[in-house]
């Protein structure tokens, strides 16, 4: 898709010839003199719409509007949030007329996050998955054209929110893919395409070297498949050397069974979303291709399918970490975080100022939260504040969950230092806890996106969460000049 912000006024946009123009006016909208202030004010007037968000407005042909189609929505204050909820409700209304080119003209300056939260909902209502359909009707919206009564600095802003969709994009691409075109050696081929942007490194390690590293919970769910494993590392460096990078641990697990804990058969197919942790870190790195902003960043991806042969690791199996601790596997099915323990050690190495892990680590999860919110665990106020922050700023929204040490009782046992698994009350905190082990050396943070990363039934797809929250996390570390 390709876009365009300029500025606009409101008589010029009613002269704008267009398959369809969308209108996002606030609670201080003034009419002017062009038609379709004339149509909004006698709407509004009629209480068909109203200037909060939420009902919307469609109207074919109207006279003296150059746009074929135009649709009303008002966004109140302008909140990103209120931008999104409008956007979302009015694409909607616009979805059957597979429009390739929209205008959306906003009758206020929006703030930075509102003209993001405008921006990347468009795009994601007009997303079409297509690669594995043989006659893809594919995405009909080529286009969209933003119009402003003034650009100010909002030029940047845009540049960001066009790279964040592109790495949302991205991110969902490769969670859509089903687990035989998404393998562990695909994924490390999709993050060695990166390359090719500019600025970035990849370095993709795979069975002899990890086990040179030590890796013996990684291997451990590697073992049951065929398919190699792969543990990516990607680099990104805006800043001098000297500056510390943050690190992102994205859980790549490309197809989750369970394992000889094995998964019942309803809906596991959804276990191909497994790797939207890792699809999430992609498209980070996607994006700070495009923004090249001075930061330090470092992307670890532990890729292996959960799969069972005759080698497969059984309950009760002991295994050895890279940081030296062991591990009773008493559950292959938690099979996230032993993955994510290793990386989180091989991730020491970097001297990182903080390290965030994002994988869809629990069902725990989606039942605390849902789709609302992704789960947000963090030792550290700091890193916590700030991924809160960056969560609200993005609508990419997330919730600080505890790490109390009580917590982790149930993950004591007789046979190793730690077992992967403690009961099903406070499931989501437990695996918080097991990974907590593993990162005493580093501010951590771990997002736990089961409830967030896709949407089930008919709408089944990869959401490109959190690429927005991250993206935005890590551009609020640059220091202001
Ligand atoms: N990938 C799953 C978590 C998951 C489940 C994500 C459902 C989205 C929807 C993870 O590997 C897993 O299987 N977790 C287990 C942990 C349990 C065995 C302690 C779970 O949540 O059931
Ligand atoms: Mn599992
Ligand atoms: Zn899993």
């Amino acid at each position: 898709m390709n876009f365009e912000l300029k500025a606009l006024d409101l008589s010029a946009a009613s002269l704008d010839k267009c398959e369809a123009l969308l209108l996002l006016f606030g609670a201080g909208f003034k009419p002017g003199k062009d038609p379709v202030s004339a149509l909004l004010a006698e709407a509004l007037k009629a209480g068909d719409i109203d200037t909060k968000p939420g009902k919307n407005l469609f109207l074919y042909r109207p006279n003296g509007v150059a746009a074929s189609r135009l649709v009303l929505a008002g966004v109140g204050e302008g909140s990103a949030r209120d931008m999104r909820q409008a956007v979302t409700g009015a694409m909607a209304l616009l979805k059957s007329a597979k429009i390739k080119k929209l205008h959306v003209y906003v009758a206020m300056i929006p703030s930075g996050a509102g003209l993001r939260a405008i921006v990347q909902a468009v795009a994601d209502a007009s997303y079409v998955y297509t690669s594995t359909k043989s006659e893809p009707e594919g995405r009909h919206l080529q286009r969209l054209v933003v119009g402003l009564p003034a650009l100010g600095k909002l030029h940047s802003v845009f540049d960001r929110a066009v790279a964040t969709v592109a790495g949302i994009e991205l991110a969902k691409e490769w969670a859509n893919r089903p687990a035989n075109h998404a393998t562990p050696s695909l994924l490390a081929g999709a993050a060695r395409a990166l390359v090719k942007l500019g600025g970035i490194r990849c370095e993709v390690l795979g069975p002899n070297q990890v086990a040179g590293l030590g890796m013996g919970s990684f291997m451990a769910v590697a073992q049951g498949s065929d398919e190699p494993l792969r543990f990516i590392v990607l680099r990104y460096d805006g800043a001098a050397k000297s500056k510390a990078p943050t690190v992102l641990v994205g859980k790549g697990i490309t197809f989750d069974s369970g394992g000889i804990s094995i998964k019942p058969a309803p809906e596991m197919d959804e276990m191909k979303f497994d790797m939207s942790g890792a699809a999430s870190v992609l498209g980070v790195f996607r994006a700070l291709a495009e923004l090249k902003p001075a930061i330090n960043v470092v992307g670890l991806i532990p890729s292996c399918e959960n799969l069972i042969n005759g080698r497969a690791v059984k309950p009760g199996d002991v295994v050895t970490s890279m940081s030296g601790q062991t591990i009773e596997i008493l559950n292959t099915d938690a099979e996230g975080r032993l993955v994510l323990c290793d990386a989180l050690t091989y991730a020491e190495r970097f001297k990182p100022r903080a390290v965030v892990d994002i994988a869809t680590l629990t069902g725990a999860c989606v039942i605390a939260l849902g789709a609302v919110r992704s789960g947000m665990f963090s030792p550290s106020d700091e890193l916590a504040t700030a991924l809160l922050a960056a969560g609200d700023a993005s609508q990419d929204l997330c919730w600080r969950m505890p790490l109390d040490d009580e917590y982790a009782e149930g993950l004591k046992t007789n046979f190793a230092d730690v077992a992967n698994v403690a009961g099903r009350p406070g499931g989501s905190i437990t695996a918080a806890k097991f990974l907590q082990r593993f990162a005493d050396k580093f501010p951590w943070a771990h997002l736990d996106i089961a409830g967030t990363a896709w949407k089930s039934g008919a709408a089944k797809g990869a959401t490109g969460r959190p690429v927005a929250l991250l993206l935005e996390y890590l551009l609020s570390t640059i220091p202001a000049k």
